[in-house]
């Protein structure tokens, strides 16, 4: 009896090892499958704006991403380079049904706009980790107190400077307007003034922003109310001036042609992002095309901008388009974009690198014009708000037209959608 038992035993071993592994796969198994943090399989689009990156840096991330990740490949597809444009395009494709686009990058004064219109998905905070980010940046992404993005590059108005025509940047905008004229009487206007993103886009939004906010005013207060009522002097007051150091005409430039021309040595100053940097600096060894320094605006007057990574509401593959924005927007990435790509980071730990500080020189400047940078105003109808403004900055810097007397009421309507461009 007991030699049978013997013989049996380790059967019986087997048997209910046997018994285990099926009851265990049984149960865990199709959990695995529906894992509900699983990626989805498949391709994931992100629509944006130009790289502006040195050697084309957010490519060689998505590159990264691809091979580390080749169920969910990414592809980019890129627009025109204005934001409007940008604006524009992505709304269609999000108000398309099949958009087939599963990531935006949207411009930071968009976010309003897509989150209520149910374009893009709100992310769940709880599971993010957006402690490391510029919190001026950060804020861009909320909206009714939900996170709808996370930042993807930051951005900020900064003074280039003739280094070789004035030795130390002007500290207001009074001390700007006096060296423009002595610049100019000195050359016989040879150099003339102060380029700037001048024609009919949100650049001139952002500019003529930038002159009232150096002015001590503002168009929109905190909490996102018209308030050129009560700020009507120093409105015309940065208007004016914006007329007086703008090159002859106040020329229609944007980003790309105000480079140029300051690059020409036409212009004592320049009006511009950090990305102006990178193409004035040429190779970042190499010796500019005209000796410039770089400064924050005066009186720390520059608005931010910058763009921020958001799921598309269609997108058939949340998860997977979360995971890389994840990854685009961390620390390792952001590191890499301002490193070797020029693109100003997101992320506050990128700014004490010892790698970044060493290969651009101004970056504790750029840190300071971050630090006291304005938002644009973060509402839905934003786009009709700045089209309205911009209307009537073209007017009145280009064409003397005077400030109409219900501009406080337009934009007050615009603002809350209640005014289409056939009101205007
Ligand atoms: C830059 C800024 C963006 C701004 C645009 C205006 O791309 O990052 O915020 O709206 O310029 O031209």
């Amino acid at each position: 009896m007991i030699e049978r038992w013997r013989e049996r035993l380790p059967w019986t071993f087997v048997g209910i090892a046997v018994g285990l592994v099926v009851a265990l796969t049984a149960t865990i198994l199709p959990g695995l499958l529906t894992d509900p943090d699983a990626l989805e399989d498949g391709p994931i689009i992100i629509l944006t704006g130009r790289d502006d990156s040195i050697g084309g840096q957010r490519q060689q991330l998505v590159n990264q991403w691809n091979l580390l990740h080749p169920q969910s490949p990414a592809r980019i597809i890129e627009l025109p380079a204005h934001a409007d444009g940008q604006r524009s395009e992505m709304l269609a494709r999000a108000q398309a049904s099949g958009g087939e686009v599963d990531v935006f990058n949207l411009d930071v004064t968009w976010t309003a706009e897509f989150a209520e219109n149910g374009y893009i998905r709100s992310l769940d905070e709880s599971r993010l980790a957006t402690g490391g980010f510029l919190d001026g940046p950060l804020a861009t992404c909320r909206y009714g107190g939900r996170v709808w993005a996370l930042p993807f590059n930051a951005d900020v108005g900064l003074l280039y400077y003739r280094s070789d025509l004035i030795e130390d940047p002007p500290r207001t905008w009074e001390e700007l307007e006096e060296q423009v004229d002595a610049v100019r009487a000195r050359t016989g206007n040879g150099v003339d003034g102060y380029a700037g993103q001048f024609a009919d886009y949100e650049g001139l939004t952002v500019n003529a922003l930038e002159a009232v906010l150096g002015a001590g005013g503002s168009i929109v207060d905190e909490s996102g109310d018209v308030v050129v009522r009560d700020q009507r002097a120093a409105v015309l007051e940065g208007l004016e001036r914006l007329r007086a150091i703008a090159p002859a005409g106040v020329p229609e430039l944007d980003e790309d042609t105000s480079i140029q021309l300051f690059q020409s040595g036409r212009t004592l100053f320049m009006r511009n992002w950090p990305r102006a940097h990178r193409s004035l600096a040429q190779d970042l060894e190499g010796a500019p095309a005209v000796p410039f320094e770089v400064a924050p605006l005066p009186g720390g007057s520059g608005v931010l901008g910058g763009q921020n990574l958001a799921i598309s509401a269609q997108s058939a593959r949340p998860r997977a388009a979360q995971a890389l924005i994840e990854f685009l927007t961390g620390d390792r990435s952001q590191q890499i974009l301002f490193e070797r790509g020029g693109l100003p980071a997101t992320r506050a730990v990128v700014y004490s690198d010892q790698a970044v500080r060493e290969r651009y020189r101004y970056v504790a400047i750029l840190e300071e014009a971050l630090g006291t940078a304005e938002t644009r105003p973060t509402q839905p109808h934003y786009a009709r708000f700045s089209a309205v403004f911009r209307a009537a900055v073209t007017g009145y810097l280009r064409h003397d037209k005077p400030l109409a007397d219900d501009l406080q009421a337009q934009l007050e309507a615009a603002a809350l959608g209640r005014l289409t461009a056939d009101d205007e």
